[in-house]
């Protein structure tokens, strides 16, 4: 019988504990993949210094399992970042966001010596975009953003009745073509009022762990 998505996930989530390097600390993403990776790891919570959460959402669930969250400014270093994806492409180039997180996640990912992305393979696309691309903006600046949006080709729309951690609101582009992600992730990053976007193109991942019906194949 076929696998699902969830038991992709799942086992995808798994094979992602052979990076978690002992007596370190783990940076740990957001969504439902990084979910069963949070769940996965409480099996290895007392060799492990601790965690440094990419979401609020994130830290109640390893907290929830007794395992121990840092607060990342009391943080040296951290040895690997697993995370989930929206998209993502054989370049290890992403989409993230699509839970909001994106730039907590960005920050963590920045942060750690290895990214290791775990995604099910439906995640795996050749060019990033199908996916709407979510921008995270000041709330002051939505409309400019959006109309700044508007002139580079995208179609944003608000997403309404959601505020990140950080007191913001998400922008959800869509039909932008992004052929040029490094390029692209720069270029929205200069409009005013933007906080960070979705493209994980200039700190890629390292390695991506796809989750699929014939076991979970490695890219890197
Ligand atoms: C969270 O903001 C996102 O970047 C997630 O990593 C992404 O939405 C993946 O979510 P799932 O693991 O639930 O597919």
């Amino acid at each position: 019988m076929a696998l699902t998505q969830d038991e992709k996930k799942q086992a995808v989530a798994k094979a992602a504990l052979a990076y978690v390097e002992p007596d370190t600390v783990i940076g740990v993403g957001t969504g439902s993949t990084a979910n069963y990776f949070i769940d996965a790891l409480a099996s290895m919570k007392h060799q492990i210094e601790g965690t440094v959460a990419s979401s609020v959402a994130t830290a109640d669930r390893l907290k929830s399992h007794g395992i121990p969250v840092l607060d990342i400014h009391a943080v040296d270093e951290i040895s690997v970042y697993i995370d989930g994806a929206d998209e993502a492409t054989r370049h290890l180039h992403l989409i993230k966001g699509g839970g909001a997180a994106l730039t907590r996640e960005k920050i963590v990912a920045a942060v750690s010596k290895k990214f290791v992305c775990i995604t099910d393979d439906s995640k795996l696309v050749d060019v990033l975009g199908a996916f709407p691309l979510p921008i995270e903006v000041i709330p002051m600046a939505r409309s400019y953003v959006a109309r700044e949006l508007v002139k580079l080709g995208g179609n944003p729309f608000w997403r309404e009745g959601v505020v990140t951690d950080n007191g913001n609101l998400i922008l959800d582009v869509h039909n932008l073509k992004i052929l040029d992600p490094c390029e692209l992730e720069t270029q929205l990053n200069q409009i005013t009022g933007v906080v960070t976007n979705g493209l994980f193109a200039r700190r890629p991942a390292d390695v991506l762990l796809l989750g699929g019906e014939n076991g979970v194949e490695t890219l890197e």
